[in-house]
């Protein structure tokens, strides 16, 4: 039987789901990424299992593509030794008529322990998690919030950086349409990091200044100085619209290449949650340049994230909820 870890960091994560960052504090915050960073050296040995999870069963529920969180998510059940089912969207009774709600009913019915889920519409995560006894974790609901991106992009900063704190960071391009953009900014103003966003005036949400940002159309602008410049897709699936002239002309003004990187700070590390489009947001040089580009060891970080989550989740299940004990 695979070992259980030695004990991590004592958790200050008491909650039965992971909905959002909006409204986490600081310490939860910390917490989340102190647990990630232990389990960073487990991802990297031969043997990658412990039985932290064993007898927990997660089921992935995926409304929308994904390469990274999906994966991400299993590995992260697997190496801690629960039993993850990928629930194949595409030929369950959703295709029949089921409503989200009646699903979540169903597979709540089979007592999971998590259920990790990716929705098109906002909200919609938060809603199911109301109809179900399980733990919940937001994969990600159409433009609202991608938690565990931004945790997963906080532990790789931290990593590189020491700290989150008095950071200037960049996050750059389709800043209306994104989930990742809206969890970082949450993430990064808590923990006391400066940030800035920068997009053409079209893809700016309206009074952006509210979440604590300073807002820029301008990328050399933008970028002066900074530490982290964190690129964004263009989400071509939630605009309705055309909100740029050509993939051409924004790259020419908001594709980061080597010219506008210049007004970074030397040092700064490019970052993006993927997936990437080469040559439309990003330089596909840039973008491999490995001393300046922890594209990958973003990553790498989702499956040591996801792991903490799931881990936090379940404890905080098992303390709190007596009806949890017996099963
Ligand atoms: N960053 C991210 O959420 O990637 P996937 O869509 O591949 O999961």
């Amino acid at each position: 039987m695979p070992p259980a870890l030695a004990p991590g960091p004592a958790i200050v994560f008491d909650r039965r789901h992971l909905l959002g960052i909006e409204g986490l504090s600081a310490a939860e915050i910390d917490g989340l990424i102190d647990l990630a960073d232990s389990y960073v050296a487990l991802n990297r040995q031969a043997e990658k299992k412990s039985s932290a999870l064993r007898g927990r069963t997660i089921i992935n529920l995926f409304f929308e593509t994904s390469t990274r969180t999906r994966t991400s998510f299993e590995l992260a059940g697997k190496r801690l030794g629960a039993d993850v089912i990928n629930m194949a969207v595409a030929t369950s009774s959703i295709k029949k008529g089921e409503t989200l709600i009646d699903t979540a009913m169903t597979l709540n019915a089979m007592r999971p322990d998590v259920l990790v889920v990716r929705h098109p519409e906002s909200g919609a995560v938060s809603l199911l998690a109301q109809k179900v006894d399980c733990s919940v974790v937001n994969a990600g609901d159409g433009s609202h919030e991608h938690p565990t991106q931004a945790l997963l992009d906080a532990l790789t900063i931290r990593r590189r950086r020491g700290r989150l704190a008095g950071l200037v960071v960049a996050i750059c391009g389709d800043v209306r349409h994104s989930r990742v953009a809206r969890s970082n900014i949450h993430l990064l103003t808590t923990m006391g990091a400066h940030v800035r966003v920068i997009a053409p005036p079209t893809l700016l949400p309206a009074a952006i200044e509210r979440m604590g940002v300073e807002a820029f159309t301008d990328m050399r602008r933008g970028l002066e100085a900074c530490d982290v410049v964190m690129m964004l897709r263009l989400q071509v699936e939630r605009m309705q619209g055309n909100f740029v002239p050509s993939t051409r002309e924004y790259f020419r003004f908001w594709g980061l290449d080597y010219d506008k990187l210049a007004a970074a700070r030397p040092d700064a590390i490019i970052m993006h949650p993927g997936p990437m489009n080469r040559g439309v947001e990003i330089d596909s040089e840039v973008a491999d340049d490995i001393d300046r580009s922890v594209i990958r060891e973003q990553v790498e970080m989702g499956v040591a994230v996801r792991m903490a989550c799931l881990d936090a989740l379940t404890r905080a299940a098992r303390a709190n909820r007596p009806a949890d004990k017996g099963r």
